[in-house]
């Protein structure tokens, strides 16, 4: 029933869904008001940038811009998208043989797309941007937020706000209880207590239609795990874009953006 998250990217129902996406995310845009003309100056890597979303946004404000992904069809999807006006790249995260080091003054990685690995695969990743980012340069990314306070909504038959799913849906009971199963756990309360004692781990949460679990992680353990990797941390940006690092603010969202150095 699960498969591994490039497979499941890799298809073109996937990529055609993530190309016809148009809309920026309110901490790109905090992000992009921030650094503003600081932009110009800067040689991008839009790493796990899916159909294109971003790119219309962020290419036309920096110095140079390469999209990439481990998906071929999510490649093919940004050159279909945008023609040859920028550069898009088949490229694992984990392992970028194909990226000089200290090439990029900027990398994202947006919409959580690293919490698709596990930890080891995670700090593989993280060591392998900090290669390619010059010194001084920025790294920017949002992942699961493990303390949000709706997260025990995504499992629950109310239509309490965070719920993915409402009442009224056919299929509802049977989806959470497949969650469960996913989850191999009965209670997702005591699962979600386990997993914030450990402060991260996978949750199969219907992302990818439920077919692959996703990395939820603390803030706390964020950016501890960054600065293991080597990284400083700047700033934490909410869900709804607001630049704080008050818990109260960041756990009110689902995601949680990170800018560091
Ligand atoms: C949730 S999608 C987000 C797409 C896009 N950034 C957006 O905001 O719409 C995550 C993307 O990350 C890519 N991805 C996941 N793991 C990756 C890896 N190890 N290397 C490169 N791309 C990866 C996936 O193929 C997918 O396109």
């Amino acid at each position: 029933m699960t498969k591994d998250h490039k497979t499941l990217y890799d298809t073109e129902h996937i990529s055609c869904d993530y190309a016809a996406r148009d809309y920026m995310d309110p901490a790109e845009k905090t992000f992009i008001e921030e650094f503003g003309k600081k932009l110009a100056d800067m040689d991008m890597l839009d790493m796990g940038v899916g159909g294109g979303r971003t790119t219309k946004y962020f290419a036309p404000l920096v110095k140079s811009y390469m999209g990439a992904d481990y998906a071929a069809s999510m490649i093919s999807a940004c050159q279909k998208k945008h023609g040859d006006r920028y550069k898009f790249i088949e490229c694992d995260a984990r392992n970028m043989d194909e990226i000089a080091d200290n090439c990029f003054d900027f990398i994202l990685f947006s919409y959580n797309g690293i919490d698709s690995f596990g930890n080891d695969d995670r700090m593989r990743a993280l060591a392998e941007i900090r290669r390619v980012l010059r010194p001084g340069g920025i790294f920017f990314f949002s992942s699961h937020n493990l303390n949000w306070d709706g997260l025990y909504g995504l499992f629950s038959l109310g239509t309490k706000e965070g719920s993915y799913f409402s009442l009224k849906k056919p299929g509802k009971l049977l989806n959470l209880l497949k969650l469960r199963y996913l989850n191999k756990s009965f209670s997702m309360k005591r699962h979600i207590k386990k997993l914030r004692k450990k402060r991260a781990g996978h949750i199969y949460d219907n992302s990818l239609n439920g077919k692959a679990g996703i990395y939820y992680i603390t803030a706390k353990e964020q950016i501890k795990q960054l600065h293991d990797a080597g990284f400083n941390i700047i700033s934490t940006y909410s869900r709804s874009g607001i630049k704080t690092n008050d818990e109260e603010i960041l756990n009110s969202g689902g995601w949680i953006y990170y800018l560091c150095s």
